[in-house]
């Protein structure tokens, strides 16, 4: 326990993966996000937490240019996020959004090509690097046997995999997955939070939104909590896993524990 905190420790006094500064966001002329500055360390699994539309989705949306900053700067890797091409923004960010669409008529493996996208020439031909991405994605997410289904035809657990594979494939230094657990068992949402560790263990720069806070304890090596729009604490799971800041984030009543199998915060609602 004592070398996996000093080596996340490690992992968080590096630079910054994304560095957001003032950020204020806007659909139209409703301010979602104020003033919010936050850094994603690099090379580390951070879980962002927030109760329902307080703007993980907004946050995420902007840290891919879905959606432009009102006021404020984004950078990755040190370089405003405006000076990358779309292309080479996809080369170094792969997000995966909440909302996913079912696509007709795709197959799995199809879907999972996608993925190379950013790395392909002007003609889209894929080359053995490609092949070998797709494949090593569809079996790191054990949807090989899936990749000659209709993405449309499996269940929702399924797909959300699938979608993951896609984001995989696109190896990219940094991943955004908004709530990559939400329709998946319980075996799969821990297969997913021990991959999100495993690649952030790879010096991959990993964001998840989570609902699970004690799942988000456990595998995150940073949580940063959200409340109405504003950045309420960030940092390691043991500075943040506390009553009273749950309390108001949250509006429940916890204790905090030692989760007995892995001694990272575990919170336990009081009656
Ligand atoms: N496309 C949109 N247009 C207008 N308002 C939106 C849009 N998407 C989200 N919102 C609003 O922005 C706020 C934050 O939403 P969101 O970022 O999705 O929250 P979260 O992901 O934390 O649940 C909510 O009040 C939501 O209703
Ligand atoms: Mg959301």
């Amino acid at each position: 326990m004592q070398i996996s905190n000093n080596h996340s420790q490690d992992r968080l006094e590096q630079n910054p993966a994304i560095s957001v500064v003032d950020l204020t966001l806007r659909y139209g002329s409703v301010p979602i996000i104020e003033n919010l500055s936050l850094d994603f360390p690099k090379g580390a699994f951070t879980a962002l937490i927030g109760p329902n539309g307080c703007g993980k989705s907004t946050l995420l949306k902007s840290l891919t240019r879905i959606l432009p900053p009102v006021t404020g700067s984004i950078a990755i890797d040190g370089i405003p996020m405006g000076d990358y091409s779309a292309k080479a923004l996809a080369r170094n960010i792969a997000f995966l959004p909440q909302v996913l669409p079912v696509p007709d008529g795709i197959t799995v493996r199809q879907l999972v090509a996608y993925g190379r996208s950013p790395h392909n020439d002007i003609w889209g031909r894929l080359g053995g690097g490609d092949t070998a991405a797709i494949e090593a994605a569809l079996a790191q997410l054990e949807v090989t046997e899936l990749a000659d289904r209709y993405v449309a035809d499996l269940s929702g657990g399924q797909r959300q995999r699938v979608w993951i594979a896609m984001i995989v494939a696109q190896q990219t230094p940094i991943i955004l997955l908004d709530e990559p657990t939400t329709f998946l068992d319980i075996n799969h949402q821990v297969e997913v939070l021990r991959f999100a560790r495993s690649l952030a263990a790879q010096g991959k720069t990993v964001v998840a939104v989570l609902h699970d806070l004690n799942q988000a304890f456990r595998y995150a090596d940073n949580i940063a909590v959200m409340k109405g729009g504003k950045l309420v604490a960030s940092g390691r799971p043991d500075a943040v896993a506390r009553p009273e800041l749950l309390h108001d984030v949250f509006s429940i009543d916890c204790s905090i524990i030692k989760d007995p199998e892995s001694a990272t915060p575990m919170l336990v609602i009081k009656d």
